[in-house]
C-alpha cells in the first residue's frame, strides 16, 4: 500500500493587504502586479501571529481532516524559511502545542519547494512502516524578511501555512510518483542576507522551464501520459508561471488550482493552501490523478503525482 495525503488543513492570517494598498508605499501601481504577477491582494500576518502560530492552526485543521490525533503521529516536519527561531525549531514548537509527545520534530529547508520535500521524506517514512502518521507543515511569515521598500519583491509574497497528514491509502491511491531536485549554481538568484533578494528574470526563466519539465515527468514516472492528469497545483508564485505549467500538460484553466490573486506567493505554504481551498470547493474528486509541483530558492525543485483519495 502506498502513502497518500489523508487530510490537508489551513491557516491564512486575517490582515489582507492590496495592490492599493501597496501604491502608498512604494512606487508600483494595482495594473504593474496584476498584468505581471496575478496577484491582487495577499495576508500579513500582525506581530502577535508568528510561524509557528500559522503552522499550529493549519496542523489542527489537517489531524482534523484525516480524523488522525497528535498522539498518533510519529514524526512532524515543518517547510519553512522563516522560522520564529533558528533552534527550536517550528516543528518542535508544533509538536508541544499539540502534545504530540510521540513525534519525532525537525524542520526542512528547501524554500518554496519545501512542502513538496517534506510529503517525500514523509512518504519513506510510511512506505517503509516506520511510522503510522506523519504532520508535513508548510508555512511562512515572509513578511518579517521583505524589504517593504523594495517594489521588486514586495508586492510578491504572503504569510500563510498549509499541512497534510501522510499516512497509508486505499490500494491503487496515493502518491504514484515523485520527483526532487537542486541546481545549487542558481542560488545566487534567490536568496536572503537580511531580506530577501532576488533575480526576477533569471526566477522565472528557470521556473517556467523547471515546473512545466517536472509535471509531465512526475506523470511519466507513474506510468502516466499528460494527458491521463486531472488537476495541477502549482506553487503559486505567479500567474504566468503557473500558466506556462498548465500549458505544458496541456490542460484547461478550470483544471489549475488558482489562488496566487488572493494570498499571493507564501512559499512552502502555497501548494498546501491553494489544494485546501480546492478541496473545500470540490475542485478535486476521489481517484483525480493531480500533479503538485513547485520551485523556488536554492534553486530547488519538486513534484508529486498523486491518484486522490483515502
Ligand atoms: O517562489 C519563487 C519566488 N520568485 C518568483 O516567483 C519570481 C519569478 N519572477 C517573476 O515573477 C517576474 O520576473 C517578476 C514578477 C518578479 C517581474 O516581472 P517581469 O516581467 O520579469 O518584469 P521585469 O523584471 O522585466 O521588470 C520590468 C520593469 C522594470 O523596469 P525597467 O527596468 O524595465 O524600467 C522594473 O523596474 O518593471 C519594473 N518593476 C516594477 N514596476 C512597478 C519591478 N517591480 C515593479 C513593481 N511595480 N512592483
Amino acid at each position: 500500500m502506498k502513502a497518500g495525503l489523508l487530510g490537508i488543513g489551513k491557516f491564512v492570517p486575517p490582515t489582507i493587504v492590496t495592490n492599493a494598498d501597496l501604491e502608498k508605499r512604494i512606487d508600483t501601481s494595482d495594473e504593474w502586479i496584476r498584468t505581471r504577477t496575478g496577484i491582487q491582494e495577499r495576508r500579513i500576518a500582525d506581530e502577535t501571529i508568528d510561524t509557528s502560530d500559522m503552522a499550529y492552526e493549519a496542523a489542527k485543521d489537517a489531524l482534523e481532516a484525516a480524523n488522525i490525533r497528535p498522539d498518533q503521529l510519529g514524526l512532524i516536519l515543518v517547510a519553512t524559511v522563516t522560522p520564529d527561531y533558528t533552534f527550536p525549531s517550528v516543528a518542535t514548537m508544533v509538536q508541544e502545542r499539540l502534545g504530540a509527545t510521540g513525534a519525532a520534530a525537525m524542520d526542512i529547508s528547501a524554500a518554496c519547494a519545501g512542502f513538496i520535500y517534506g510529503i517525500v521524506t514523509a512518504k519513506q517514512f510510511v512506505e517503509a512502516g516506520t511510522y503510522d502518521y506523519v504532520l508535513v507543515i508548510g508555512v511562512e511569515k515572509l513578511s518579517k524578511i521583505v524589504n517593504w521598500e523594495d517594489r521588486n519583491t514586495a508586492v510578491l509574497f504572503g504569510d500563510g501555512a498549509g499541512a497534510a497528514v501522510v499516512g497509508k491509502v486505499s490500494e491503487g491511491r496515493g502518491i504514484l510518483s515523485f520527483e526532487l531536485g537542486a541546481d545549487g549554481s542558481g542560488g545566487k538568484h534567490l536568496h536572503r542576507k537580511e531580506f530577501i533578494e532576488m533575480n526576477g528574470r533569471e526566477v522565472f526563466k528557470f521556473a517556467v522551464r523547471q515546473m512545466g519539465e517536472t509535471a509531465v515527468s512526475v506523470a511519466e514516472k507513474a506510468g502516466l501520459t499528460k494527458d491521463d492528469v486531472d488537476y495541477l497545483v502549482p506553487h503559486q508564485a505567479n500567474i504566468r508561471i503557473m500558466e506556462a505549467s498548465r500549458e505544458r500538460l496541456g490542460l484547461p484553466t478550470e483544471k489549475m488550482s488558482s489562488t496566487v490573486h488572493k494570498y499571493g506567493n507564501t512559499s512552502a505554504a502555497s501548494i498546501p493552501i491553494s489544494l485546501s481551498d480546492d478541496l473545500a470547493e470540490g475542485r478535486v474528486k476521489d481517484d483525480d490523478i493531480i500533479v503538485l509541483v513547485g520551485f523556488g530558492g536554492g534553486l530547488t525543485w519538486g513534484g508529486l503525482c498523486i491518484k486522490w483519495g483515502k
